[in-house]
């Protein structure tokens, strides 16, 4: 049975300090850092950049999620292996552990099983595991690494276990909008938070809520008037949720995705569709609301998006 509420957060992903003032707003800031086992993180992290976990050892998984293209490719979808183009946008890996489940149609149930599918897929790394695992127990200085981290050695569980433990640990605290959150009344500007107030009352953060501004359900891409008779050319990657569990009332149903550092993951929505942060929040306004923003509301729910760029180890994204 899949429960997609917010009580399956990972534990460790507590919310961060908001001020009394916005102690109860829908959108609260992100804990300033998670606690991981550092070993297991810096692991994950050269896993996470190791190509040889692709059958011809051309790509990796930042090839796909660059920490600095805000953790996706910025391309409309994903070039894999023989520069095959997948059906659907690579979302950002910054934030993911607070996911409800992984993937815009929520198959994979975590990071763990989230990333044993890109290596045996075969439009992405196209690898078989048991082959990345013997050619990675060749090279006898990682095997030593493992064993110290690992009882079992440098085995997939192991490779799996550590890069989720790395992507965990990727949190973009410190955006101006935390630090407003947080009680600076200077960290946003005027329309900034104009920008957010509409945000909350046209009820945006109805879905797009918590910490990550997303990532806690599924919902109707197309809710108040159809998206996709009008943008045309239906595609597999366009069920969302139906592909999944294979019923019909979950069609065209998505994983809400995170508006933390929106403005670097661009092209927006699942099918790459939108070049322009504007046109994305017309969108949304029109097909999940069922209402209109005028030019200068948009402008300036655009500005408060744009403050919802973070830091990642203390330093800005960008
Ligand atoms: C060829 C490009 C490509 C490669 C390589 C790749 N990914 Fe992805 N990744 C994608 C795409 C595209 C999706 C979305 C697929 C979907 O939802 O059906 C995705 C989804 C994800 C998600 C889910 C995020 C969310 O919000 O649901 C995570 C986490 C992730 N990838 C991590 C990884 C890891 C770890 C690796 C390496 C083992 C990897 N990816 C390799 C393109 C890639
Ligand atoms: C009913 C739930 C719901 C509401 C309300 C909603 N959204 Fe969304 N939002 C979604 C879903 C689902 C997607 C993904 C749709 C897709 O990719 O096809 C999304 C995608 C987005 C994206 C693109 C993110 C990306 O990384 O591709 C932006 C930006 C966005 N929403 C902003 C807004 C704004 C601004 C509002 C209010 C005007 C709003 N949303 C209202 C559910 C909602």
């Amino acid at each position: 049975v899949l429960t997609f509420v917010k009580e399956a957060r990972k534990a460790h992903y507590a919310t961060g300090t908001a001020s009394a003032a916005h102690a109860t707003d829908p959108v609260q800031p992100l804990p300033e850092k998670v606690d991981l086992p550092a070993e297991k993180v810096a692991m994950g992290e050269r896993m996470f950049h190791d190509k040889r976990l692709s059958a011809d050892e051309t790509l990796s998984c930042a090839s796909c999620h660059d920490l600095g293209k805000g953790g996706c490719d910025q391309a409309r979808t994903s070039k894999g292996i023989g520069g095959q183009f997948g059906g659907i946008n690579s979302p950002t890996v910054f934030n993911s552990g607070a996911n409800v489940r992984q993937f815009w149609d929520g198959r994979a149930a975590d990071l763990v099983e989230q990333a044993a599918g890109p290596v045996e897929n075969p439009i992405e790394m196209g690898a078989k595991w048991d082959d990345v695992v013997a050619k990675l127990n060749k090279d006898a200085a990682l095997v030593a690494e493992f064993g110290k981290l690992y009882p079992d050695g440098l085995t997939k569980g192991a490779v799996l276990d550590c890069v989720a433990t790395f992507e965990k640990s990727l949190v973009t605290p410190n955006s101006p909008f935390d630090r407003w959150l947080s009680g600076d009344e200077n960290a946003l500007d005027a329309d900034a938070k104009k920008g957010y107030e509409l945000f909350v009352a046209r009820g945006c953060a109805t879905c797009h809520v918590g910490e990550s501004l997303g990532g806690q359900s599924f919902e109707k891409m197309g809710r108040a008037e159809d998206y996709f008779e009008a943008r045309g050319n239906p595609t597999d990657a366009d069920k969302g949720l139906e592909g999944f569990t294979k019923k019909e009332g979950d069609r065209h149903k998505f994983k809400v995705p995170t508006l933390r550092n929106v403005a670097l993951t661009f092209p927006w929505f699942h099918d790459g569709s939108q070049t322009d942060l504007a046109g994305a929040v017309k969108v949304m306004a029109k097909c999940e609301l069922g209402t209109t923003l005028s030019d200068a509301e948009v402008a300036q729910v655009v500005k408060f998006l744009e403050s919802l760029t973070g830091e990642f180890r203390g330093v800005p994204l960008k």
